[in-house]
């Protein structure tokens, strides 16, 4: 075939999307009860708002970005992530204005030039979270509570959550500076970019897959020692808050997560069913980025989940349930064909999935045709039927019929499917 999906990127057939609605129905219906509002924002933006919210030595902007010059010579990127883009926004258009505290969620694609993979797509769909104006545990809380609540709505079990603190500009200095200094006497054991992330951004080099700057960074300085003590009564009081509503988590040193905006609280959401990708959701305090870009110094905290890693999974545990249509209306001859489309009109507006065969074929093909959409019931009217003013409906599951006068028909067959 001459046109196919680029390599990374895929289409959302129907069989699979109900799973999606699923999927943003439940986060939009409990999101509104945490008091989170919608927002979306364009897929295009400026690189430079990409470049400077999560990082030059990040490999989301080093490698990864979608990025070209529009006709006019501006640099645009195709977003890789929903933060940025949400905090711009949140600049832009001066939400605080009315009041400090502003929670918003942002569904749909984002795009990164990364190698695919089983769980890893070049254009991916994420749900972002995100919580502007509060700088206290208790918000970290209410982010993680809700994420791990979002799992449970939609059935996904067997998930661990994965916490650290990243400290903040007070004590990360301090710690960045140690683990430069471990690095630095390692440098020949360091691939060729970690040597210079070592140099510029040291706490990108936990990012990096290569065999050999793993295992450096394995005894590597972890941050927890050198948190201050605004950082560790900060997450000391998270942990406490997260115990005592029986959230579980597991604390991990090493969780830097690849955006360098993070500061305080990171955590991630990790599974064990998806190979390499094992990341379903993850999320972290950026008190600094809104302030970086430009807007006033607000702190916020949010998350982003993965939804072709959650569909994945979901499909691996239990089958989305799909809609089968209430009624199949089989119509033999013209005369039935109008009243037929009537019915059917008027019902859909009732909020019945009735289907119509517009084709005039046999009763034998039309009930096939049932059979193969599922329809539940049957509603059969032919001339017969006609002259004697009733219709045959016919349950498909049980095989019962009943005689439905064309009286009254509509609210009749409303009442009973
Ligand atoms: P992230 O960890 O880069 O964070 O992405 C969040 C989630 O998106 C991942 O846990 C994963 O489920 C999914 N994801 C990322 N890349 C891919 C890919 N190539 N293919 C499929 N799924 C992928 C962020 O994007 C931050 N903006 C999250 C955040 C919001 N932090 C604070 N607020």
């Amino acid at each position: 075939m001459e046109f196919t999906t680029l390599k990374g990127f895929k289409d959302i057939l129907p069989e699979e999307s109900a799973r999606w609605q699923e999927i943003e129905t439940n986060a939009r219906a409990l999101f509104s009860t945490f008091g989170y509002r919608e927002i979306k924002t364009p897929v295009l933006e400026k690189t430079a708002l990409f470049s400077r919210g999560i990082g030059r030595e990040t490999d989301i902007v080093s490698k990864e970005m979608y990025s070209f010059e529009d006709i006019k010579g501006r640099g645009l990127t195709m977003r890789p992530e929903a933060t940025a883009s949400v905090v711009r926004a949140y600049i832009q258009h001066r939400l605080y204005r009315n009041y400090p505290i502003q929670k918003l969620y942002a569904m749909g694609p984002m795009f990164r030039h990364e190698r695919p993979q089983k769980g890893r797509f070049r254009q991916f769909h994420q749900i972002n979270v995100e919580l502007f104006g509060d700088p206290g545990p208790q918000s970290d809380a209410e982010i993680i509570i809700l994420a791990m609540y979002f799992f449970e709505m939609i059935g996904l079990r067997d998930l661990t959550l994965h916490l650290n603190s990243l400290g903040c500009p007070d004590c990360r200095p301090d710690f960045k500076e140690k683990l430069k200094r471990y690095l630095a006497e390692r440098t020949s054991s360091l691939c060729a970019d970690c040597q210079k992330r070592a140099q510029l951004n040291p706490l990108r080099v936990f990012d990096c897959k290569v065999e050999t700057c793993k295992s450096v960074v394995q005894n590597a300085p972890a941050i927890p020692a050198f948190l201050c003590r605004d950082c560790r009564d900060h997450f000391g009081s998270l942990k406490a808050t997260l115990d005592a509503l029986n959230i579980p988590f597991e604390v991990n040193d090493r969780l830097v997560r690849g955006l360098d905006y993070y500061n305080r609280t990171t955590f991630e959401i990790q599974t064990e069913h998806l190979g390499a990708q094992n990341a379903v959701a993850g999320g972290g305090r950026y008190d600094g980025l809104v302030k970086t870009l430009g807007g006033p110094d607000h702190p916020a905290i949010g998350f982003a989940v993965g939804i072709e890693r959650v569909v994945a999974l979901l499909e691996a545990s239990k089958p989305a349930e799909l809609r089968k249509p209430d009624l199949f209306i089989a119509a033999l001859g013209e005369n039935v064909s109008l009243p037929a489309f009537q019915w059917m009109t008027a019902l859909r507006k009732q909020g019945l999935w009735v289907e119509l065969d517009y084709g005039g074929k046999s009763l034998k093909s039309q009930m096939k045709k049932a059979n193969r959409l599922d329809a539940q019931n049957v509603l059969i009217v032919g001339d017969d039927e006609a002259a004697a003013k009733k219709a045959v409906l016919r349950d498909m599951n049980t095989g019962e019929q009943i005689d439905v006068g064309f009286n009254n028909l509509v609210s009749t067959l409303k009442d009973m499917l």
